[in-house]
């Protein structure tokens, strides 16, 4: 079974899919950590956010997750950036790349990949990002497109990084201007824009809690478990 939940940054999506993959023994897929690796090697390769740029670097970078124990490991070239790609500056470059048509095309390539191989044995997926039940998968058996309002997105990121970074963490309003900056980049491009789908399952997780966002999407699983069997 194919699992698709799209939905802006800060809406809930990578606790509520993890959780859920934990609870079905499925796996995870962070499709967006997959393009903040790709932000992360422009970066580093010190190159524009170009179509040219995306043509002359995409076919000497691979990105590869790693299911652990410990959650997913992202590498870059075979390095390990799991770290480096959750800074708000990752998630900017990340944003950028993703409009780029050379970058979308290798990671929906790989991300089709990685499902199928599951699908294939027998296992289901959890697939997590912003073009999965339009692009990616536009069958997948169950879409889910969460919403929240930016200020409760903006106190979610910034709890994150402050429980994880050392140094300064950026100010609320800080987090909430560049949340919706990056919002309306993913949402106008031309490409894959951040879109419910149309047979989607709108989820506002404004005022729930996470456990209520994960029984809901279970419940929506075994609902179409249900219908198809
Ligand atoms: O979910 P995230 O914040 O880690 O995503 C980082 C960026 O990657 C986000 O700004 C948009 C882009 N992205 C995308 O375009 N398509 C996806 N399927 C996932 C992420």
């Amino acid at each position: 079974m194919i699992v698709a939940i799209d939905g802006p940054a800060g809406s809930g999506k990578s606790t509520t899919a993890r959780r859920v993959a934990e609870r079905m023994g499925w796996l995870y897929l962070d499709t967006g950590a997959m393009y903040r690796a790709v932000g992360l090697a422009f970066v580093e390769a010190e190159q524009p956010f170009s179509s040219e740029c995306a043509a002359k670097l995409m076919p000497g970078v691979s990105v590869d997750l790693d299911p652990t124990a410990t959650g997913l490991r992202v590498l870059l070239n075979g390095e390990d950036v799991t770290a480096q790609i959750r800074t708000p500056e990752a998630g900017k470059a990340a944003s950028k790349v993703a409009v780029l048509g050379d970058v979308r095309r290798r990671l929906v390539e790989t991300q089709r990949r990685i499902a199928h191989r599951e699908v294939d044995a027998g296992r289901g997926v959890v697939l997590e990002g912003r073009d999965i039940g339009t692009v990616v998968f536009p069958d997948a058996d169950v879409k889910i497109f969460m919403i929240a309002e930016l200020a409760a997105r903006a106190r979610r990121r910034y709890d994150e990084l402050k429980a994880g970074m050392n140094g300064d963490t950026p100010s609320l309003d800080v987090i909430s201007d560049e949340l919706a900056e990056r919002d309306q980049r993913d949402a106008e491009r031309a490409l894959s824009p951040l879109l419910p789908a149309e047979d989607a399952v709108l989820l506002d997780t404004t005022s729930i809690s996470v456990d209520e966002q994960v029984e809901r999407v279970l419940s929506i699983i075994d609902d179409r478990r249900n219908n198809t069997e």
